[in-house]
């Protein structure tokens, strides 16, 4: 819940998604992704660093089929601020993902360069299959078409922070996700 007596209470201008409204998107998507993979063996989470965090923790539980979690830790060449597509492996897959059923775990999708990126390198590793669950994705921002099977939201194109997503690596651990005050960033 936004605390008006907190910290962040001067930097942030609105919530756009509660605690409750992301604490039911969450529990929502895991029923639907118990249902699809009921019967599966086990369902390989691929959570991206650092983003991704909060939203694998939360998704993770509130699955009913057994997960295994594996994290990845990706560099775009470019700017801070923009990805561009080039994309660098800075924390590889850990085990052998052939044959697996590999869900990949994002917080947001916004020029969709990274996913892209990722799965491509996935399918080389020859995985039973692959699929998506975001948070959020910023609609009419994509440069690439991305297969989003599972979303949580779609939402405006501002700059929103909290619940894993940063500004100058702050904000994350808001247990919300809302818009971030121009003045924060236009120091
Ligand atoms: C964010 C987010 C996604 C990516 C989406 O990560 O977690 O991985 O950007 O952007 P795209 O769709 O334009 O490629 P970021 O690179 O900011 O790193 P972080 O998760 O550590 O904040």
């Amino acid at each position: 819940m936004f605390d008006p007596d907190s910290w962040y209470a001067e930097e942030i201008e609105r919530t756009i998604i509660t605690e409750d409204e992301i604490r039911a998107k969450v529990a929502e998507l895991g029923d639907r992704v118990s249902a699809d993979y009921a019967g599966t063996d086990e369902v390989l989470l691929v959570g991206v660093f650092k983003g991704a965090v909060m939203f694998m923790a939360d998704f993770a539980r509130a699955l009913s089929v057994p997960v295994k979690m594996e994290f990845m830790a990706l560099s775009s060449y470019g700017s801070s601020t923009t990805s561009s597509g080039t994309v660098r492996i800075l924390k590889d897959i850990d085990s052998d993902v052939a044959g697996k059923h590999l869900l990949v775990v994002e917080d947001i999708i916004d020029s969709g360069l990274t996913l892209s990126w990722l799965l491509k390198y996935l399918e080389g590793l020859h995985p039973a299959s692959v699929a998506v669950v975001s948070m959020l994705r910023k609609p009419g921002v994509q440069r690439v078409d991305i297969p989003v099977k599972y979303l949580g939201f779609d939402i405006p194109n501002e700059f929103v922070v909290g619940y894993g997503l940063d500004y100058a690596e702050r904000y994350r651990e808001l247990p919300f996700v809302g818009v971030l005050k121009p003045s924060v960033y236009q120091k």
